[in-house]
């Protein structure tokens, strides 16, 4: 498969707000990955599912820095950590990736979700050079879908009943934007 031109796992400074790759988090960022990614207001959200072990999650960590489709970020802007953005499933030959995202749950101001996002477009085709970004979102997620329009995404339809919550089937939307999209924003 081919590669990315350059390396993405180093940190990324866009204006304020730095992005710092999974593979170089220290011990006290890595647990507060576990902490967010744990809380309930992201964890229900997560077609994963719930609760990920400490021990798991150190495991997910150790393996970051051999990763090359899949990378994470920690963001912080000039307040502390304001969430996590992600490239999933980067397929290099056909320039696509897919967005992962979450906020920080502790804290409490609005805008981090768009700050996020910004950051996400960016890296994926200014930095990354891809041509293509996907999303896949749970139908009842509206924060989610509507800071998702927001920024531009494009409803691109729906996986249904792809989701299963307790006794029920949730569909899956599916979201995208291409370069020339960004550029126009
Ligand atoms: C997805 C997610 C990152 C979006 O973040 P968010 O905080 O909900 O979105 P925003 O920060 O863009 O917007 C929050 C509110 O602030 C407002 N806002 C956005 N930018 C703003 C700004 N610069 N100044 C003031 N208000 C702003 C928005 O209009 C929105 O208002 P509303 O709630 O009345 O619609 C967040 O919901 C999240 O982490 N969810 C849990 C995990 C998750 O679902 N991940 C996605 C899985 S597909």
């Amino acid at each position: 498969m081919a590669q990315p031109m350059l390396d993405l796992h180093q940190q990324f400074q866009l204006k304020n707000l730095t992005l710092k790759p999974f593979s170089k988090l220290n011990n006290t960022e890595i647990e507060l990955v576990w902490l967010m990614r744990n809380h309930p207001d992201i964890a229900k959200w997560m077609g994963s599912g719930g609760q990920i072990p400490l021990e798991a999650h150190h495991a997910f960590m150790a393996r970051q820095s051999i990763e090359n489709s899949n990378f994470n970020y920690l963001a912080h802007d000039q307040h502390g950590v304001s969430g996590v953005i992600s490239l999933h499933r980067c397929d290099w030959r056909n320039c696509i990736a897919w967005l992962g995202i979450y906020r920080n749950p502790f804290r409490q101001e609005t805008g981090l979700g768009s700050q996020l996002l910004n950051a996400i477009c960016w890296l994926a085709f200014d930095i990354a050079k891809l041509h293509t970004l996907k999303l896949e979102v749970v139908a009842d997620n509206t924060p989610a879908i509507n800071a998702y329009l927001r920024a531009g995404f494009v409803n691109e339809g729906c996986w249904r009943e792809a989701i299963r919550r307790d006794d029920s089937y949730i569909d899956l939307l599916l979201m995208g934007m291409t370069k020339q999209e960004w550029r126009s924003e």
